[in-house]
């Protein structure tokens, strides 16, 4: 279950997992209006660390936008369950059925934005039409894809339009989740951190605090999106041991860096309960 967020002596209010013992390590959470990126190879449990922060934020109160390139927003909800988190329960509005009209929302009345492939797809055919008629300049910039950096940002603009979120003044506290960045840049790679500071400034906003994953090949050791790292105010990476020589599915996580925190150094076991999700044990060196 959620903590309630809590402030710590210096003065941060903190944004919680939702998973006792990393927001132990992390002394509450995420420091407020943070950008923190999961990183790891396939299958090391990215997508339910940031299934597990949403849910937290949702318990919290707080609204969350949830961007996933990997399935269509049911997808997550059907994993979620078997966590026992129902996103459902916060009548989720997707980006597509806002975009097309088919639900008619309220700004500030909605808890949970979901974009999602198909929602991203929509954002994309908009811009390509408003190309059109507008012809070259500012507003008229084509995409050059779905899985673009620029149509990333507009559909997350759009979502802060649904939450009544204004340009310039202080949101209320909320979270933005993007798993994964990894798509955005497979075509661009060398331009990962360029985009990364224009996406970082595009989409500031004093109180929202965001968890992007991001893959990490295990063969180069190199994250698909490098330069986000060095954007990013903290890094929790995950990773399995070499599963051809343990003969089993073994995962870890640790906090590599979080700013304004005095976080755990330690490693964490990380098991997958069904019914509850990631639980982690802190690892003794000998
Ligand atoms: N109900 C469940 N109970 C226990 N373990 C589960 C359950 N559902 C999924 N898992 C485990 O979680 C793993 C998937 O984790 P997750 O999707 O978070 O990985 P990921 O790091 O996001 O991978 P990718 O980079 O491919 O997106 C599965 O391979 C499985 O081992
Ligand atoms: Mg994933």
């Amino acid at each position: 279950m959620a903590q309630s967020t809590t402030q710590t002596t210096q003065n941060i209010v903190r944004e919680p997992f939702g998973i006792e013992a990393l927001d132990t390590a992390l002394e509450g959470g995420a420091p407020r209006g943070t950008w923190v990126l999961a990183t790891g190879e396939p299958g090391v449990g990215k997508s339910i660390l940031a299934m597990h922060f949403a849910w937290a934020g949702l318990q919290n109160g707080e609204p969350v936008i949830y961007v996933t390139t990997e399935s269509s927003f049911k997808d997550i909800v059907r994993q979620a369950d078997q966590f026992n988190m129902r996103f459902m329960d916060y009548r989720p509005v997707s980006l597509v059925d806002a975009l097309t009209g088919r639900v008619k929302v309220k700004p500030g009345e909605v808890n949970l934005v979901v974009i999602d492939l198909f929602g991203l797809y929509r954002q994309y055919r908009e811009m390509l039409k408003a190309s059109e008629e507008e012809g070259e300049g500012e507003r008229g910039r084509r995409p050059s894809r779905a899985l673009s950096i620029e149509v990333l940002e507009a559909s997350v603009a759009k979502a802060y339009e649904l939450l009544g979120f204004e340009e310039g003044r202080p949101s209320e506290p909320s979270r933005l989740i993007i798993d994964s960045m990894t798509a955005f840049w497979a075509d661009k790679p060398a331009m990962a951190r360029a985009f990364s500071y224009r996406l970082r400034q595009a989409l500031y906003r004093q109180n929202i605090t965001a968890l992007l994953t991001s893959q990490y090949a295990p063969t180069t050791e190199m994250s698909f999106g490098f330069g986000l790292e060095h954007i990013a105010d903290g890094i929790i990476h995950m990773w399995m041991d070499n599963v051809t020589e343990v003969k089993e599915v073994r995962r870890w996580l640790i906090i590599k860096k979080m700013r304004m925190t005095n976080h755990s150094k330690k490693a964490y076991k990380v098991e997958i309960q069904p019914g509850k999700g990631i639980e982690l044990e802190e690892y003794e060196n000998e």
